[in-house]
């Protein structure tokens, strides 16, 4: 007869979660199969290309690469946690807009990294928008309209905060 595993207890997109599964499963697998939660993509499956992005506790982690019990009282953010009150992300609507994703399989794991990166530095220079995407391959776009869709979105923040600038005068 199999044991049965413990439970591990995280939060993701800020709902707390717990799942009985063995303790080496994927994270990736954990969210996609048990969670259903099937934005985050599978690429290379050995942390290569940053298609299974995730942040956790605030950190990019390829969710490939993280057993589950990693997770144990994590806080784990994933692509569909962007979304806000059923609309799109800015960077979502940037990267519809300007052509950023194609086959969409780096998609997920590019906003990720993207979100990461403006969250930090929110007017990043070209150069460090290619250092934060440096971990994530896409073999469609040739990377210049995925630097656009970025670029796109940080011109759209800054057009939005000038405007709720001006309501405010
Ligand atoms: Fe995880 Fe490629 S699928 S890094
Ligand atoms: Fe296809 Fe990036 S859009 S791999």
């Amino acid at each position: 007869m199999n044991t049965p595993c413990p439970p591990v207890n995280f939060v993701v997109n800020g709902e707390p979660v717990r799942v009985s599964v063995p303790p080496m499963k994927r994270l990736l697998d954990v969210l996609r199969e048990d969670l259903h939660l099937t934005g985050t993509k599978e690429g290379c499956g050995e942390g290569e290309c940053g298609s299974c992005t995730v942040r956790i506790d605030g950190e990019l982690v390829n969710s490939c690469m993280v057993p589950v019990l990693q997770a144990q009282g994590a806080r784990i953010e994933t692509v569909e946690g962007l979304e806000r009150h059923g609309e799109l992300h800015p960077l979502q609507k940037a990267f519809l807009a300007c052509g950023g994703a194609q086959c969409g399989i780096c998609t997920p794991g590019m906003l990720m990294a993207a979100t990461h990166l403006l969250a930090q530095n929110p007017n990043p220079t070209i150069a460090e928008i290619r250092e934060g995407l440096a971990g994530n391959l896409c073999r469609c776009t040739g990377f210049i309209r995925i630097f656009d869709s970025v670029i796109a979105s940080i011109a759209e923040n800054s057009a939005a905060s000038i405007g709720q600038e001006s309501n405010a005068r």
